[in-house]
């Protein structure tokens, strides 16, 4: 028996997934915010990818199987990426962190807020700051047209999302990028094959067969966005391993750079891989406001810059 080919595999899953809800909407707003970018004074795209997908166990889904990611990562580099020019297209998990939020408490609506009387709400001193540059740092980045932010949760929504983003920033070659931060499942269930109702716990353990989720990387890179600069992520908790391990997803998916990371030092420190050598990039521990994705994103930016320029001579 034949296994099936790559392509095909991209297909299968694709005409097996359940249809993307409100498809029609975020091709509207996808469209309307790619045209506003690139007519006039052109800036640069970005999509970033950020948080972990979810896979359903049922099709009513009760229950899922997650991947790791507090969203940190995608929602920093954003500001960042807003600060360099770019727009951004902010593909996110419902729920995770998000830009200009990283300064407010972890519950901001009951800890930024109190009650004064019964009619009157204020922000509470102590936090009027920090709420002040989130509000008008988001409202500024989505009235300019900087920043455009589409929810998903499960591996079906974020895979046909990524699809739709790549295809509709297919002209806007060189200068578009994709930067995969998001934690994506490996293995997923089938949908055809996914009971419709909560699955019985009353019958003793459970046996789940999972199927291998396509990867999407060699596909983007190809045929969805082949003239976008791209940037994909290396997660591991054995540091021994990281950087060979993202050495070969350079050389595998052909994209233009990897960002290792280690989990229990991701804040701290990342290593970029490229055919132009590692580079170390990393907080600067003396001031206590620096986070990694200043450096990140220079970094990153620098490399775009390079690559257009190559790309028109
Ligand atoms: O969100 P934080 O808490 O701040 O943490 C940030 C992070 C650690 C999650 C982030 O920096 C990170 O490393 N993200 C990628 C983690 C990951 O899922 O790695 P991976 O080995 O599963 O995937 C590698 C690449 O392949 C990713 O760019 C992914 O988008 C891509 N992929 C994965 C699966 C799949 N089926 N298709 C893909 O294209």
């Amino acid at each position: 028996m034949s296994s099936m080919g790559e392509d095909e595999e991209v297909s299968s899953f694709f005409e097996s997934s359940p249809p993307l809800k409100k498809m029609e909407d975020i091709l509207e707003k996808l469209n309307g915010f790619i045209e506003l970018n690139s007519s006039g004074e052109k800036r640069r795209i970005v999509c970033v990818t950020s948080g972990g997908t979810t896979v359903p166990l049922e099709q009513r889904c009760v229950r899922y199987i997650d991947n790791f990611s507090s969203g940190n990562r995608g929602a920093a580099s954003t500001e960042n990426f807003v600060k360099a020019g770019y727009a951004v297209v902010f593909l996110y998990r419902s729920g995770t962190c998000q830009p200009y939020c990283r300064s407010l408490p972890d519950d901001p609506f009951l800890e930024c807020f109190q009650s004064l009387d019964n009619t009157n709400i204020q922000v509470h001193s102590s936090h009027v700051e920090a709420v002040k540059m989130a509000v008008m740092d988001q409202q500024a980045a989505v009235a300019e047209a900087r920043l455009l932010k589409l929810p998903f949760t499960t591996i079906y929504e974020y895979l046909q999302m990524l699809r739709l983003i790549a295809t509709a920033l297919k002209d806007v070659g060189p200068c578009s990028m994709f930067y995969l931060a998001a934690a994506v499942s490996d293995f997923y269930v089938p949908w055809n094959s996914m009971t419709e109702h909560k699955i019985e716990s009353g019958s003793g353990p459970l046996d789940i067969r999972l199927a291998q989720v396509p990867k999407m990387l060699s596909i983007l890179r190809t045929t969805w966005a082949p003239k976008a600069f791209c940037i994909s992520f290396k997660l591991e908790t054995d540091a021994k391993i990281l950087i060979d391990k993202a050495t070969k997803a350079l050389g595998k998916y052909k994209v233009h750079a990897v960002v290792a990371n280690e989990l229990s030092t991701r804040k701290e420190e990342v290593v970029v891989v490229s055919s132009s050598g590692n580079v170390v990039v990393r907080r600067d521990s003396d001031k206590p406001e620096s986070i990694v994705e200043d450096n990140l994103i220079r970094l990153i930016v620098d490399r775009h810059s390079t690559y257009i320029k190559e790309s028109h001579s």
